[in-house]
């Protein structure tokens, strides 16, 4: 009997209620772009947007201005700013909280699929240099 009505309760109110609480995660902005199923994520693209939206603070080859930090650096590898990360950094801009160059502000023209290919890019420059 009890176990009746606390499945009742997980149908009727629990899931509607999970529905509603993700809804508004989603209206507060947490959403994480994602780039078009399917994509295939083109590094040379990547480099062509990277040079025209990046280049002028975090570097032409990567390795930081005087305007933003070197994406060639372990705390820019996947393991701990995921794809999530830049996304949410395009989208979104960042505060300062790494280094002192002040706040990026947010790089409102590109899309999710536009990231996706920057994505590669960096990635593949990461490894080429071996940053561990
Ligand atoms: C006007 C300068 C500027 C431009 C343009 C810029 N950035 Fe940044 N970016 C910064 C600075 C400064 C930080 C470091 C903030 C900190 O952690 O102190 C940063 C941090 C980041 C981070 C780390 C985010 C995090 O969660 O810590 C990512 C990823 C990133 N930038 C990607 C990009 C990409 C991709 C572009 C181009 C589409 C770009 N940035 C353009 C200045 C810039």
């Amino acid at each position: 009997m009890q176990i009746e009505k606390l499945h009742t309760a997980l149908k009727y109110y629990m899931l509607p209620t999970l529905l509603v609480v993700s809804q508004s995660v989603f209206a507060a902005g947490i959403f994480i772009p994602r780039p078009s199923p399917g994509l295939i994520a083109n590094a040379d693209k990547g480099k062509i947007l990277f040079q025209e939206n990046c280049a002028r603070c975090h570097g032409v080859d990567l390795k930081g201005t005087d305007q933003g930090p070197p994406m060639l650096h372990r705390v820019y590898l996947a393991s701990h700013h995921s794809d999530a990360a830049f996304q949410l950094a395009v989208k979104n801009g960042v505060m300062p909280h790494h280094w002192p160059f002040g706040k990026m502000p947010a790089v409102p023209t590109l899309t999710a699929d536009d990231v996706a290919h920057i994505i590669a890019y960096v990635r593949g420059e990461q490894f080429k240099a071996g940053i561990k």
